[in-house]
């Protein structure tokens, strides 16, 4: 049994699901160390905020949070309470450690995502001297092997699985390759581990995380769909999802998996960027729209309920009005359930960043909001076909009003309904009576009360 704890730890997770996933490994390791976390700042005995780069707000409110915690850490110093520990990890660390510890000299350490089981060294270390950066002097393979997480438990009934991680894609906007490193598959044995420990601590749903995480191969063949297939048999874990997939590895076999793996959740996020060839090329995406099309037919042939989502990025440079307009094209053609719609974003470094043609602001926001429209009514759309149906819903949690508990549905809609406590944890059918745009109301099918 652990001890109680005797150290606050405070952690603020920025980004992707990849960092609520190693914000929770890094609460593991600390916590033999006497350190239980906090959800508030102040008077904490270490900070760490674990970050994201991808765009350049991402990255800013980065330097602003620091600022903030400065004035904390001297407030706790003047009140007598000793030191607080500032850490900044994830992929701003990675990016530019260096320059964190020049901008804001209260940092004591900067750690990358391949180090983070070295974290009770670093700041044993950064309690003697102060400015210690470690970012990628390790492998992913070690960090994995150390957090060993097949111990993991977890307070809840849906919990995210990191099986593959970092990026070959290059795609000219975006930082992920280097701040995340080349693609690596864990093996399957250390993740189906760290599933039956989660499958016994009471978890019914993975998501299962990579950058690439459709480009999972440990070696061993099979791949996502094989992983999928072997995770499906564990007791108790009658959910799989993952995230995010990159259309050209979405090959036959993981296509086929979602016709014939009942645990498979019907709901893929495949991004496409855009529906512009030429901004396809200038993107280095090394597909066409044509060929997303095709593989999302493929995709529904096998799985014709399927729930799909993207990401889209407009006013990548060079694109024009007619640019734009394909995506608008390729969107209708598509029908998503819901997406992530971006403004390109200049980072440093990516071969984008030096391209002729960035486009104005205003252009962006513009396009930005037309994008937007159209996807919230696509989005609203397939919400409001769910009235009447029956679905299985997972429930996660009490809802905000007494008596109300929520959770998702297959398709990774949020539900409401009205039911006792008992139910949270539980799969239950629920037939849905409204739709909004960004949440379901159901009432219990069946007298489960
Ligand atoms: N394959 C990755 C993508 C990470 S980034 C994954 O596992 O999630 C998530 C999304 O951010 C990308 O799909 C892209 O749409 C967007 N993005 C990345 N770089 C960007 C940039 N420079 N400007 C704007 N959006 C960007
Ligand atoms: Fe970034 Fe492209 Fe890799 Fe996704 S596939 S992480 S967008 S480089
Ligand atoms: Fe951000 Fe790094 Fe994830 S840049 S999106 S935290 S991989």
């Amino acid at each position: 049994m652990d001890q109680a704890p005797t150290k606050r730890l405070y952690i603020k997770t920025y980004g992707c699901q990849m960092n609520v996933y190693d914000s929770e490994r890094m609460a593991d390791v600390l916590r033999p160390l006497g350190y239980g976390l906090t959800d508030a700042p102040e008077g904490a005995d270490l900070v760490v905020l674990n970050t994201c780069h991808i765009r350049e707000k991402a990255t800013e409110k980065v330097y602003s949070e620091l600022g903030r915690i400065k004035e904390l850490k001297m407030l706790k110093a003047e009140a007598g309470g000793g030191a607080m520990t500032i850490a900044v990890a994830g992929c701003v660390a990675q990016a530019e450690g260096a320059e964190i510890m020049r901008r804001q000299p209260a940092v004591d350490l900067v750690v990358g995502p391949q180090s983070y089981h070295r974290l009770p060294e670093l700041i044993a270390r950064a309690h003697r001297a102060s400015g210690e950066a470690l970012a990628a002097d390790f492998t992913p393979e070690e960090k994995f092997d150390a957090l060993a997480p097949s111990t993991r438990v977890s307070e809840g009934y849906s919990a995210f699985l990191t099986v593959q991680e970092g990026c070959d894609k290059f795609c000219t906007f975006c930082v992920v390759p280097y701040t995340r490193g080349a693609e690596y598959s864990r093996p399957a044995e250390a993740i189906l581990a760290e599933a039956r420990a989660l499958a016994e601590s009471g978890v019914r749903e993975v998501t299962l995380l990579g950058q690439n995480v459709n480009a999972y191969d440990d070696g061993a063949g099979g791949g996502l769909a094989g992983l999928a297939r072997r995770l499906a048999r564990i007791e108790g874990l009658d959910r799989i999802r993952y995230t995010t997939s990159h259309p050209r590895d979405m090959d036959e076999a993981l296509i086929g998996a979602h016709g014939e793996l009942e645990a498979l959740m019907p709901y893929l996020h495949l991004p496409v960027q855009s529906g512009s060839d030429r901004t396809l090329k200038a993107m280095n995406r090394g597909h066409t729209a044509e060929h997303y099309l095709r593989l999302v037919e493929k995709i529904r042939a096998a799985r014709s309920d399927i729930a799909l989502s993207g990401d889209f990025i407009v006013g990548f440079p060079g694109e024009s009005e007619a640019d734009f307009e394909a995506t608008l094209s390729l969107v209708r053609a598509v029908g998503y359930a819901s997406a992530f719609t971006f403004k390109y974003s200049r980072r440093p470094g990516t071969p984008a960043s030096s391209m002729a043609g960035q486009v104005d602001e205003a252009e962006k926001t513009d396009r930005l909001a037309r994008l937007n429209t159209l996807i919230e009514s696509q989005q609203s759309a397939f919400n409001a076909a769910m009235v009447g149906r029956t679905v299985p819903v997972l429930f996660e949690r009490p809802g905000r009003h007494p008596g109300q508990i929520l959770g998702r549905s297959p398709y990774l809609q949020a539900v409401h309904a009205t039911g006792p406590d008992h139910l949270i944890g539980r799969i239950v059918p629920v037939r849905i009576k409204s739709a909004a745009r960004m949440s379901l109301t159901a009432a219990l099918e069946l007298e489960t009360a």
